[in-house]
């Protein structure tokens, strides 16, 4: 690794493709050169020529705006991963598993909501509660997510992609009373769990034993163990005298 870089004999005469092709992007978004003075810590100055005499250690931003054809469009199986599953079985696995993990990916944020907006004389206990199952639902995210990926699939990932897919009703955004958090919390668990019970049992009778393991073990359990830690916080006991 000692060698050293050559300079270059003259100064280049015309912009490398992609440069100029970043250059055409960033004028056609009305951010022409002539708009403003680029400054190096600007994301939107416009991408310079290279120069060879120069050391080169600035990055090459705006590469989103010109960007080719993706590498796996969304919905597609297109890796061929030999982990012994045909495309069909794999295809199948990871359409159930973008519907559980848009599912998850919302419950897990409600868990968040609760959190901060829960108040009442159990603020605390629910307050934290609530944290730690939604710590629970962020490592079931990663957990589905990454399946998706084994399989040769995209999982989904963003915002308003997850509210397009979830089957789970969307919460207001006001405060609510904490009995009205926990039955919020457990119609999505139950949603949740009916959809476990159906996959499982389809990536059991497909063969994807692997799918059919992180529902049950993993997916499953957590949600019906968060099930019962929640849905105890609803039944209408004595708090300080017997009846
Ligand atoms: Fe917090």
């Amino acid at each position: 690794m000692a060698t050293k870089a050559t300079p270059a004999k003259k100064a280049p005469a015309a912009p490398a493709p992609r440069v100029a092709a970043a250059k055409k992007a960033a004028s056609s978004n009305g951010k022409a050169d002539t708009a403003k003075a680029p400054q190096a810590a600007d994301i939107d100055a416009p991408v310079r020529p290279v120069d060879r005499n120069q050391p080169q250690v600035q990055p090459i931003l705006n590469q989103q705006r010109n960007a080719p054809a993706p590498l796996q469009k969304y919905g597609t199986v297109a890796q061929r991963l030999p982990i012994g599953l045909s495309e069909q079985v794999r295809q199948e696995s990871v359409t159930m598993l973008n519907q559980m993990l848009a599912d998850t990916i919302t419950l897990r944020d409600m868990y968040k909501k609760h959190h901060w907006q829960v108040v009442g004389p159990t603020f605390y206990q629910l307050h934290l509660l609530y944290d730690k199952h939604y710590e629970e639902q962020s490592e079931l995210v990663d957990t589905i997510a990454e399946r998706i990926q084994i399989l040769g699939g995209v999982a989904v990932a963003m915002a308003a992609d997850v509210a397009e897919l979830t089957s789970i009703p969307r919460p207001p955004k006001d405060r609510e009373e904490a009995p009205v958090q926990v039955s919020r919390l457990l119609e999505a668990h139950q949603i949740m769990l009916k959809n476990c019970h159906d996959f499982a049992k389809r990536a059991d009778d497909s063969g994807d034993d692997g799918t059919n393991d992180l529902i049950v073990s993993d997916v499953m359990r957590t949600n019906e163990m968060q099930v019962w830690f929640v849905s105890e916080h609803v039944v209408d006991t004595p708090l300080a005298k017997a009846d």
